[in-house]
């Protein structure tokens, strides 16, 4: 595969987008800031870069406070236009409600479910443009209702707003690919050595065409923490229906993967029947459809399912095949009595076909 030269820009395809806040003239101010992230853990020290002709830094040196106010998606045009207007010619001080905590003069904004306050450091780096400023996080106030057990941020009910850069657009969190600081142990000494060839196969699949296939299935919407319970819950369900029915599957349990809105992953989770099956209040005679896919038999822990699902995806489109439609996972162990690393999957992606043919 070739490299194009496309210039010197920031390539970064995403950063979180905050409201930074400082008291201005002894009024709140916010600024909406992409150029924003931690320099140090311990003490917390963020860096927030800020254009020279903004009015937001005059209060953070006025007050050597500010703070950083991480919006959800709900307040996605507030925060746009603190991104458009400056205080110098609009007051955004009505925008939101205003609170303080420890430092008493770094504004934060009660709507938003994470803020933080901070004291500047002092520390400054000028560019030409823009000067990046300093602070030591002093304290970190979250909704109460963001906190699970553990006492831990449920990322996914904050639903924080990314800028993407590349397309000037907004986007909220995409798919679980896996636990950081753990996925990596799965990297062998074989795959460091690995040939283009060997890569390339990492993905390779069957083309398969199947007829469509009756199915009782219940449609859900669940977050993905509660996917995996979601999942198991309305197999239970339907599997009970069907042997009080005198039903018996044609086939594995499966389920349909018919997209994700930034919060929650819309599944159809079901088992295939031969025909002449009826279904009962949130359990609908569906069809799983029929046509020609790739198939991927994935042998493996199911929590690596979504990577497995991208890395298809795009071992597909870098192949030639065009995935349209629905993925289908084919669940083929009965993980009660399989270990983790021994599951397997065949995952279904449907291929366009042009003119009769889908490439091979
Ligand atoms: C998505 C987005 C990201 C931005 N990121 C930054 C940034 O990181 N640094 C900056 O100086 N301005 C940034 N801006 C521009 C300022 O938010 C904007 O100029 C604002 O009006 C300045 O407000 P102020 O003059 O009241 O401080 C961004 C604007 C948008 C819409």
């Amino acid at each position: 595969m070739g490299k194009i030269k496309t210039g010197a820009y920031n390539p970064l395809p995403v950063a979180p987008i905050v409201l930074v806040g400082a008291n201005v003239n002894g009024k709140p101010n916010y600024m909406a800031a992409g150029f924003v992230n931690g320099v140090n853990v311990k003490p917390a020290i963020l860096y927030v870069s800020l254009n020279k002709r903004h009015y937001t830094p005059k209060g953070i040196i006025e007050n050597g406070t500010f703070s950083l106010n991480i919006p959800c998606a709900d307040y996605v045009i507030e925060t746009d236009y603190c991104g458009l207007v400056s205080g110098r010619s609009a007051d955004k001080s009505g925008i939101f409600t205003t609170f303080y905590g420890e430092l008493e003069t770094a504004p934060m904004i009660a709507e938003f479910p994470i803020t933080c306050e901070c004291r500047y450091t002092g520390q400054k780096v000028e560019f030409e443009m823009d000067t990046v400023y300093f602070g030591e996080v002093i304290q970190v106030h979250v909704n109460s209702d963001l906190l699970n057990e553990e006492q831990k941020i449920d990322i996914l009910k904050a639903n924080p707003i990314y800028y993407s850069g590349i397309e000037n657009r907004y986007r909220t969190l995409g798919a679980d690919m896996g636990p950081a600081w753990r996925i990596g142990r799965e990297y062998t000494p074989k795959q460091a050595s690995a040939t283009q060839e060997s890569v390339e196969s990492r993905y390779r699949c069957a083309i398969v065409e199947r007829p469509a296939q009756p199915a009782l299935t219940i449609r859900s919407r669940a977050p993905l923490m509660a996917l995996a319970r979601t999942i198991g819950e309305s197999m239970a369900a339907i599997a009970q229906y069907a042997g009080r029915q005198g039903y018996i599957p044609a086939g594995p349990p499966f389920v349909a993967y018919h997209g994700f809105d930034g919060r929650e992953q819309d599944v159809e989770i079901g088992f295939p029947f031969n025909s002449g099956v009826e279904g009962k209040t949130s359990i609908q005679v569906s069809a799983i459809p029929g046509g020609k896919s790739a198939a991927y038999h994935y042998i493996g822990p199911y929590d690596r399912l979504p990577e497995i699902r991208v890395g298809l995806q795009q071992w597909l489109n870098t192949n030639g095949y065009t995935p349209v439609g629905v993925i289908y996972e084919n669940y083929l162990s009965d993980p009660q009595r399989t270990a983790p690393e021994n599951l397997e999957t065949e995952i279904l992606v449907p291929l366009l076909v042009t003119d009769g043919v889908a490439p091979n």
